[in-house]
């Protein structure tokens, strides 16, 4: 199976965050805890907020400071951390403008966002974004938040009026292949939810017979760098 590219967008926003020298980092959506554990390990205060009860649990049981909460209500004062950061998780929030306001009330320096993009001037990607609408279509359908790829100008929309904070964004792709393998494992918790609905199994078709021509690759990312007015920046 190839390699999955995100882990390289992972450590490339990881160390933009450390590149900060920040002393204190709020991590919304740590799931896992990885990032927080790395962040941690570099000497800096972390905290996590999580909406998944069992994800609190295990990450408490582990040692690790992590609240009960959702992106779009922080439960910390303004200025508490000097970063606010968050991989993966800007296009499951309910609202992002919501979740800017009080990322940039909460932060006293930036919020870093990491989130998956596209390049649509490649085949194989805009293959790739059709397939991310597909299933996300499907999630939406049975309730969930999970909004379509969101690009640089969603971000500078979401933020504040008037907001005096700057706003860097930059785009990555390490352009991979989705194996077979990788395809068939996406594909095979959203088999049952289709099988009774033809025009989103007809869309999996199409997207499978167009694989074959153009190729499908893994997502790029995007990395929104705001920061506070007057802020020092990374050298
Ligand atoms: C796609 S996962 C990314 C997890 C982790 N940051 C990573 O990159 O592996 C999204 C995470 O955000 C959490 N989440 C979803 N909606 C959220 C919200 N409104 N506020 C905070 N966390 C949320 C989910 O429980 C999940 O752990």
């Amino acid at each position: 199976m190839n390699v999955r590219p995100q882990q390289l967008y992972r450590q490339e926003f990881r160390q933009r965050i450390l590149a900060e020298r920040p002393q204190s980092v709020l991590e919304v959506g740590c799931r896992d805890g990885k990032c927080l554990q790395e962040l941690l390990a570099a000497g800096v205060h972390a905290e996590g907020i999580e909406v998944d009860p069992a994800h609190v649990a295990e990450l408490r049981a582990r040692g690790l400071c992590v609240h009960a909460a959702k992106g779009e209500t922080l439960p910390f004062a303004a200025g508490a951390f000097d970063l606010v950061v968050s991989e993966y998780c800007a296009h499951h929030f309910a609202d992002l403008t919501h979740h800017l306001a009080e990322a940039m009330r909460v932060a006293r320096r930036g919020v870093f966002l990491l989130d998956p993009w596209y390049d649509l001037s490649i085949p194989s990607q805009q293959l790739a974004e059709r397939w991310d609408r597909w299933f996300k279509a499907i999630d939406r359908a049975a309730g969930k938040v999970h909004h379509d790829s969101l690009a640089a100008q969603h971000f500078r929309g979401a933020m504040p009026n008037g907001s005096r904070w700057s706003f860097e964004c930059r785009h990555v792709l390490h352009l991979v292949a989705v194996d077979d393998a990788k395809f068939a494992s996406e594909n095979e918790p959203y088999l049952a939810q289709v099988a009774t609905r033809p025009d989103d199994l007809a869309e999996l078709q199409a997207i499978t017979a167009a694989r074959a021509q153009s190729g499908l690759t893994d997502d790029g990312a995007i990395m929104v760098l705001l920061r506070a007015a007057g802020s020092t920046c990374s050298p």
